[in-house]
């Protein structure tokens, strides 16, 4: 428990774009294959805003969704968190939008965070450290991320992997004493940042010399590291939440990792010896959501009957920063 007040996970939602584009679609923009994709990744296809829609669209319905889960009136909301790292705007926030758009009166702290892929288990620890500080008692945490408007469309090494996407979890002081933070854990290392980059377009005043490079405001990635560094670190942090909870892997009932590779994701099934009973990949038809994907998978899985709530999950993120953080949690009957 981060300080007195135990947390409960009260409600939980998601929203996907309609618009689906498959492998073979992506044989329109340049020479790959889906068997070259699917056998890197575990990727068929994903899904992407198109037209007016944005992840503010697919944030809110999330948010609602997660809202009728809790079975909360908005106006019990009292903190909003957005983690994005692909926002559609930088402001007003995706936080302050959504509170506007849920029609929140009342006028409560909401802002955004990025730590990337990882941000949902980086706003979970600071909605934990909020209520158990006894600051906010109901935090509604949205993650939305836009990934195919900063996609450089021309990399095949890169745009194969990202979707677009929206989870969102609403997370209260616990009504039983109860708390459903097991254990929670982030990290990061700035100093290997450059493995995984978007900087914007910008420019100095033009009174004064110009930087030598201007950013493109599309990802830059190098794959290989990025693999590395996943296959490296995540699955010895995942074991290390594991035993900072009290449990034991075989004690818990599922792993929900962030989806950014199906060999990633059995990098760490391996290591907890998990069957594939106990773990939830939805990555073949989502691609990588960023900070979407773990909700995603919670309450798509909840939804497909692949995870039985009154049950215990290891959830793991990790991404641009370098970021990552791994929490064990209670999922509780009815949050989505
Ligand atoms: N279709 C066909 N060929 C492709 C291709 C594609 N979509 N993308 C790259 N290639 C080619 C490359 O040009 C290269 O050819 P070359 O050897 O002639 O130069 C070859 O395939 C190997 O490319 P490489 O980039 O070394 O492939 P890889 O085995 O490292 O796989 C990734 C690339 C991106 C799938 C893999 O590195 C990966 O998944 N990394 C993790 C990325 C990630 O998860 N990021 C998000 C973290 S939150």
């Amino acid at each position: 428990m981060a300080g007195n007040i135990p947390l409960m996970i009260a409600g939980i939602g998601y929203c996907v774009p309609e618009a689906v584009i498959t492998n073979e679609d992506l044989k329109k923009l340049y020479e790959t294959s889906d068997e070259w994709i699917y056998t890197r990744t575990g990727i068929k296809e994903r899904r992407v805003v198109s037209g007016n829609e944005t992840a503010i669209d697919l944030g809110l319905k999330a948010a609602q969704n997660a809202i009728l889960k809790a079975n909360i009136s908005t106006d019990e909301i009292d903190c909003i968190i957005s983690a994005s790292s692909v926002p559609p705007q930088l402001y007003p926030t995706l936080a302050c939008t959504i509170q506007a758009k849920l029609g929140i009166k009342d006028t409560i702290p909401a802002f955004d965070m990025t730590a990337a892929c990882t941000g949902l288990i980086y706003a979970l620890q600071i909605a934990r450290g909020f209520i158990g500080a006894g600051l906010y008692k109901t935090i509604l945490i949205v993650a939305a991320d836009n990934n195919s408007k900063i996609t450089d469309w021309t990399d095949r090494g890169t745009s194969i992997l990202f979707g677009d996407g929206a989870g969102a979890m609403v997370v209260k002081a616990s009504v039983d004493g109860v708390d459903d933070i097991l254990s929670l854990k982030i990290s990061a290392n700035g100093s290997i940042g450059q493995m995984i980059q978007t900087n914007m377009p910008s420019q100095c005043c033009p009174l004064v010399k110009q930087a030598d490079e201007v950013g493109t405001g599309k990802i830059i990635m190098d794959g290989k590291e990025v693999y590395k560094f996943a296959v490296t670190t995540v699955p010895k942090y995942v074991e290390e939440c594991i035993a900072l909870s009290g449990l034991t892997a075989e004690e818990i009932d599922y792993l929900i990792p962030h989806q950014a590779n199906q060999r990633i994701i059995e990098s760490i099934q391996n290591r907890l010896k998990y069957t594939d009973d106990k773990v939830i990949s939805n990555i073949r038809y989502y691609g990588n959501t960023s900070a979407a994907s773990i909700p995603i998978a919670l309450a798509e899985g909840v939804e497909q009957g692949k995870i039985k709530l009154g049950s215990t999950a290891v959830l793991c993120g990790f991404g641009a920063g370098m970021t990552w953080g791994g929490a064990v949690v209670r999922l509780r009957e009815g949050i989505c």
